[in-house]
Formats: structure tokens, C-alpha cells, sequence
């Protein structure tokens, strides 16, 4: 199977080495996955059996919050920084039919996201591109001329880095990152994170989880984070966190067509939106 899974997977693909985006495309039931992918996705599952409802959470976060964006804040152009694989209920798919017209660029490092990406968004050049670029050099993605075409810097822009941050490093600053992408953002700006996120003390069982999925993680992949409330908190330094503020994921304005259920609380992944005043 190893063999013709190579033959069937992009060109300058590595598929022998998990990796982070076709692991969660494994864990929200897509196809775009390899074998490499699901051995680490079940090592995964085996300490955390509620991770592909987690994901789904996720997905489910980032459609509420930008329909939210797109039909009631009023932005009209989007940065999603580790968009990931297409799947469904896309940024683009969801903002532009809120808002028709609206712009959104999908940034991504990894190769495989462009090749689909391209794929999928080859009719919409117009309106929706996408970027192979890295969160750690922020300052490139801004200046980007592929960004700049579609994004104008001195009008508001919906920056989302969902389940992103948590896949750098201390050393990389993440903190210092999402500071210096808010700095060269326009007044009305919105910033939306979701993040891997280790309860401490007040949780300690789901702690325990989430320093064995830490280990996995950096074990096969070499990145993740779960990091405590006041490390993500402090992404959003200097910015109005709307309510409810920093919540486990299905907490954050739950709609009703959603499948995670608040109540049934998901400590080990948490969001937040806020705006720049
Ligand atoms: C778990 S996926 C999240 C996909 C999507 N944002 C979501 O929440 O459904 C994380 C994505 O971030 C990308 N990524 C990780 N580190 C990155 C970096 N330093 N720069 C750009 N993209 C990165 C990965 O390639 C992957 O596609």
C-alpha cells in the first residue's frame, strides 16, 4: 500500500514522515492522508479517543466565528494563517457567502495545502488565493505581494491562526509573533485563535492528557504545545477580547446546527476573538 500511496501523492511530497496537517485531515475523516499520518494519529487516539471530536469542534469554531466576522463585525478580508487541507466549510466558502466579495488569503508553509489549495480555488483568483509561506516570518507574509492583491492593510482584516500557534515552539515566541501580525494591522482589526491548552491544577486528569499528547506530538510531528490559560491570554495583550472571552471551543457562541456540545466541555482546546481598538 506504502508503495502506490507514493505513486498517488504529489510530487516532492514526503509521505514516509507524519505530518501536521494530513494527521488532522486524518482526524476530521479526509482522504488526504498517508500511512505515516494515521500510525501517529492512532498513537494519538490511544491517549486522547476524543481528538477527531475535537477537530470537528475546531472546524465548528471557525465557522461561527467567521460567519460572525464576515456578517456582523463587518470584515471583508481575511488572513487565515495554517489554513491547512481544503475540507468542508471553508473561510472563503463561509465569508463570501455572508458577505459575497469578501476577500481571503490562506497562508500555509507546508506544500501539500498549496497543491490542493490550487486545486480547489483555481476558478476564484478574483477573490481567494493561497500562500506558501512560514507564521515565523510574519513580516513576509505581510509584504507578500500575493497578500498585498488581495489584502489592504489599512482597512480591517480578520486575522485567523487557528490551531496554528500551538505548533511553535517557546523559542519561536508565538506570543511576539501574533504581536507583531496584530502591530501592522489596521483599528477594527479582529484576531482569532484556537489552541491547544493544558488546564493545570484545575483539571489535573485532563492535564495529564495533555502533557501525554505533548509528548507524542513532539515525539512524531516535533511540534505542539498545550499551553496554559495566561500564555494564550497573552496573544491577544492589547486587544478587546469579545465575549465570552477565552472559552473551551463549543462554549464560544454555540450555534445550533453544531455537533460539540457545550457542557460536554473540552479543556484541552480553547479560542478567543478579539478586536484592535
Ligand atoms: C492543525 S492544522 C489547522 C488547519 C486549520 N487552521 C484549522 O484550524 O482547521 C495546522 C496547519 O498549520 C500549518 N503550519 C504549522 N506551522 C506553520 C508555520 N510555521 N507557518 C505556516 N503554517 C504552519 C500546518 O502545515 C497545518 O496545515
Amino acid at each position: 500500500m506504502a508503495d502506490g500511496e507514493r505513486e498517488q501523492a504529489p510530487k516532492g511530497i514526503d509521505t514516509t514522515k507524519p505530518n501536521v496537517s494530513r494527521v488532522y485531515d486524518f482526524m476530521l475523516g479526509g482522504k488526504d492522508n498517508y500511512e505515516a499520518d494515521r500510525q501517529m494519529a492512532h498513537r494519538a487516539l490511544e491517549i486522547a479517543p476524543d481528538a477527531p471530536e475535537a477537530a470537528r469542534a475546531n472546524r465548528e469554531f471557525l465557522g461561527r466565528v467567521v460567519r460572525f466576522l464576515a456578517a456582523e463585525a463587518g470584515v471583508r478580508q481575511f488572513l487565515d494563517i495554517g489554513s491547512g487541507l481544503p475540507t468542508q466549510g471553508n473561510v472563503h466558502e463561509i465569508a463570501q457567502s455572508a458577505a459575497p466579495g469578501t476577500r481571503v488569503v490562506y497562508v500555509d508553509n507546508d506544500p501539500i495545502v498549496l497543491v490542493h489549495g490550487r486545486a480547489l480555488l483555481a476558478v476564484d483568483e478574483g477573490s481567494t488565493t493561497v500562500v506558501e509561506a512560514d507564521l515565523r516570518e510574519p513580516d513576509r507574509i505581510i509584504d507578500h505581494p500575493e497578500v498585498r492583491r488581495l489584502i489592504d492593510f489599512d482597512r480591517p482584516v480578520g486575522l485567523l491562526m487557528f490551531a496554528i500557534l500551538h505548533h511553535l515552539t517557546d523559542d519561536e515566541d508565538p506570543a511576539g509573533i501574533a504581536a507583531r501580525m496584530v502591530d501592522r494591522l489596521a483599528p477594527g482589526s479582529h484576531l482569532a485563535v484556537s489552541h491547544f491548552h493544558n488546564p493545570g491544577l484545575a483539571y489535573p486528569e485532563v492535564s495529564r492528557q495533555a502533557f501525554a499528547a505533548e509528548k507524542i506530538f513532539n515525539e512524531t510531528l516535533g511540534t505542539g504545545r498545550w499551553r496554559t490559560r495566561e500564555e494564550i491570554l497573552a496573544y491577544f495583550d492589547g486587544l478587546d477580547l469579545l465575549e465570552p472571552g477565552l472559552v473551551p471551543l463549543p462554549e464560544w457562541r454555540p450555534g445550533s446546527g453544531d455537533r460539540a456540545v457545550p457542557g460536554i466541555t473540552y479543556h484541552t482546546f480553547v479560542g478567543a476573538v478579539a478586536r484592535k481598538p
